[in-house]
């Protein structure tokens, strides 16, 4: 069997940090620790905007609906005033594929920090059901429709459990742990006690998933308040393993999170379904540093790892973390980690280290 990927480099240092992703994969593969692959270029991005004409072409969703096993995303530079005609291809992508999870892990190496946020990707206020209207005394009201429904809340609680419970068997496998979770959990994290329905049924939802399946009962399951979350995020981030949350909230803790590690050059994420999942490095297209060689390959390279985990390639994955971790504990680093390596040097040492 042959893997298909596409490779969507969009804007900026998507274009840099997605050959090093390739690379190491390539390397797992001549290795025979992944099958065969293939790497499908695809057009997407802002730049491709403004040269066709759209941002997300119908040939690329096409492919990436039918042609390929898995993907990666560099990032988009999406201008922050209105341009006619342009939406964001990245947010398509999710809905075209039915990506319903959004899963972003942040770890360092010294083993205080060891979470992963779990995020619903369909729902919530991002329905983005909005509308403004005039109040009796001619002053402006603007209202949002939040939705959360029971069967996104129990798919996301599921897959949360699930991703509980593989993380506790890396831990499990390795003769030297630096994790500092010795038992699995999963964090259901809502505002149940002000929004008694909306966030009251993510909560059930959360909770049935639990009971829905007898292998989840091996993983803890604990309830933490949103605003309370975070301030605890800040002082204890080793309490946390697995967190699950609505998309809003879940939006802003996995950003929050990504501050506990040092650079958002580090920062993975895969947007999945039960068969699919797209790559994406959580930064930016990076406009200040794109071009230089500069640009940190490690969010790219880990969510490549990411991506074939949840494809069910374990081993090749944890084989790609350890070799970043070991770069990550030497010298041979960006700038933006203090350090005085190109992204091609980054990548030289994480092909060295695998
Ligand atoms: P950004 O993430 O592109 O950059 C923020 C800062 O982090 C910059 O100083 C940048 O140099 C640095 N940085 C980011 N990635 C890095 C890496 N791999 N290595 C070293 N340094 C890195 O966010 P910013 O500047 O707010 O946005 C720039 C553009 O990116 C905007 O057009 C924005 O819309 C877009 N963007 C796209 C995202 C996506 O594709 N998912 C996410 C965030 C922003
Ligand atoms: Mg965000």
């Amino acid at each position: 069997k042959t893997l298909r990927f596409g490779m969507l480099p969009a804007d900026g240092i998507g274009h840099e940090v997605l050959p090093p992703a390739q690379r190491v994969l390539e390397e797992l593969s001549s290795r025979k620790t992944l099958p065969k692959l293939e790497f499908i270029p695809l057009n997407a991005g802002f730049e491709y905007f403004r040269r066709a004409g759209v941002a997300l072409p119908d040939e690329t969703i096409e492919v990436m609906k039918n042609d390929v096993d898995g993907a990666i995303f560099g990032s988009v530079s999406s201008p922050s005033h209105k341009v006619t005609g342009y939406s964001s291809p990245i947010v398509a992508l999710r809905k075209h594929l039915d990506l319903y999870a959004n899963i972003r892990p942040v770890s360092t190496v010294d083993g205080k920090v060891d979470m992963v946020t779990v995020r619903e990707n369909t729902e919530c206020l991002y329905i983005k059901k909005e509308e403004l209207d005039t109040l009796g005394d001619g002053s402006k009201v603007a209202r949002a429709t939040r939705q959360i429904t029971q069967n996104a809340s129990e798919r996301i609680g599921k897959l949360a459990f699930e991703i509980a419970l593989k993380r506790d068997k890396v831990r499990q496998s390795q003769s030297q742990c630096s994790s500092p979770h010795t038992e699995p959990s999963v964090w259901s994290i809502h505002k149940s006690n002000v929004l008694s329905v909306t966030d009251g049924l993510f909560r059930e939802s959360i909770k049935a998933a639990h009971k829905s399946d007898e292998r989840f009962s091996k993983v803890k399951l604990v309830e933490q308040l949103v605003d309370s979350f975070v301030y605890r995020m800040f002082r204890e981030p080793q309490l946390f393993d697995v967190c699950v949350a609505p998309n809003l909230y879940g939006d802003i803790i996995s950003d929050g999170a990504a501050a506990l590690v040092g650079s958002l050059g580090v920062v993975p994420s895969i947007n999945a379904n039960d068969t699919f999942a797209m790559a994406e490095p959580v930064h930016g297209s990076a406009p200040d540093i794109a071009g230089k060689n500069i640009a940190n390959p490690i969010a790219s390279i880990r969510s490549a790892a990411l991506m074939i985990e949840h494809m069910g390639y374990s081993e090749a994955a944890a084989g790609i973390y350890r070799a970043v971790d070991e770069v990550l504990k030497g010298d041979k680093v960006t700038p933006d980690l203090g350090g005085k390596a190109t992204t091609t040097d980054v990548e030289e040492a994480v092909l060295r280290a695998l």
